[in-house]
């Protein structure tokens, strides 16, 4: 029996897929792939899976050009890049990559705003490069943490978490999601606020919502010139939330006292960026889930909703069930 045809869009450490060895017949895209190569466009037509980063958009054209499709699988927890309902609507199911993720995406967020409210980018540059004449009373003075509100935008799985984090800090939490969640509530002390309320209140903001007809562009000119002065902005969730235009004026003009960015839009962001000359502004890419163990786990689970879709099983980690009520 010959084995299904599975195009990985991405080259990923052979470990990692492990489990697929024998199993499937793989076309894989190279390893920093920013769009589906040429190569992996010739095999569309037989393809039964697909195993795909969040950096390739899987929307009805191509859909439509994989008529064998049964599974995609993406190695990540946001499914943004995917047209869910569409693959829905073909009764293919949808995997990704939840929880597994959770721990190092809240530590990376608390070393964004860590790094930007005690302005770390800017005293390193300026150690490196020789302006760190004597201990200076009044150098490179940054926001204090204790006492402070963090607004949380998305109190998920990853805004929780950082919730935990932050309490550790001696932060005040106030957060807005779809609905008050009262178990977080009374285990985290954190107050539900209106957007307007949690932006007005807090001295440091950070997004963790899904990006969503209702989150694009959420954190926009208007939003930006309520925060405080002072404020500190932080995106771990995905850069469309921010209209970036209007943070490149609200860090330029001093409506907020600072950016941390592991998303952008767009993505990657320009090396000659106007954001990138803001010292003021922290951007890493895209590195949320960057750790050693993280990203494996990733890829493992990933592969497990693969190999379960193939063979006809429900997905362990399937963003759209309902395909399975027929
Ligand atoms: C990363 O951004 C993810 O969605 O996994």
């Amino acid at each position: 029996m010959s084995l299904p045809l599975v195009l990985l869009t991405h080259t990923l450490p052979p470990d990692w897929l492990a489990s697929l060895d024998g199993r499937i017949c793989a076309v894989s895209g190279p390893v920093d792939a920013t769009s589906l190569t040429p190569h992996l466009e010739t095999h569309l037509s037989e393809a039964e899976g697909l195993f795909c980063l969040l950096t390739i958009p899987m929307r009805k054209e191509l859909l439509d050009r994989m008529p064998r499709l049964r599974v995609v699988c993406n190695m990540a927890v946001g499914v943004d890049n995917v047209d869910v309902a569409e693959c829905t609507r073909r009764g293919i199911p949808v995997g990704n990559t939840p929880d597994i993720l959770t721990a190092a995406t809240a530590d990376l967020t608390m070393a964004l705003l860590l790094a930007a409210a005690r302005r770390l980018p800017e005293a390193a540059q300026d150690a490196r490069a020789g302006r760190w004449k004597t201990w200076s009373p009044t150098g490179w003075l940054g926001a204090d943490l204790r006492g402070a509100t963090l607004g949380i935008v998305g109190m998920g799985k990853i805004g929780r978490a950082v919730a935990e984090r932050a309490r550790g800090f001696g932060l005040r939490i106030v957060y807005i999601d779809t609905s008050p969640r009262q178990d977080i509530e009374a285990e985290l002390g954190s107050t539900f606020l209106s957007l307007d309320e949690l932006i007005r209140q807090s001295d440091f903001i950070s997004l963790h919502c899904p990006l969503t007809s209702d989150t694009r562009g959420l954190i926009n000119e208007f939003a930006l010139r309520k925060m405080k002065p002072t404020a500190v902005l932080v995106n771990a969730a995905r850069g469309p939330v921010v209209d970036t235009v209007a943070l490149v004026r609200a860090l330029s003009e001093g409506w907020i006292a600072a950016a941390a960015l592991d998303v952008t839009d767009p993505e990657p962001l320009p090396s000659d960026h106007p954001l990138y000359s803001l010292p003021n502004c922290l951007i890493v890419p895209h590195i949320g889930s960057a750790t050693r163990g993280t990203r494996r786990r990733m890829a493992e689970m990933a592969c497990e909703n693969l190999l379960a879709g193939l063979e006809g099983r429900r997905l362990p980690y399937c963003v759209n069930p309902e395909v399975y009520k027929t």
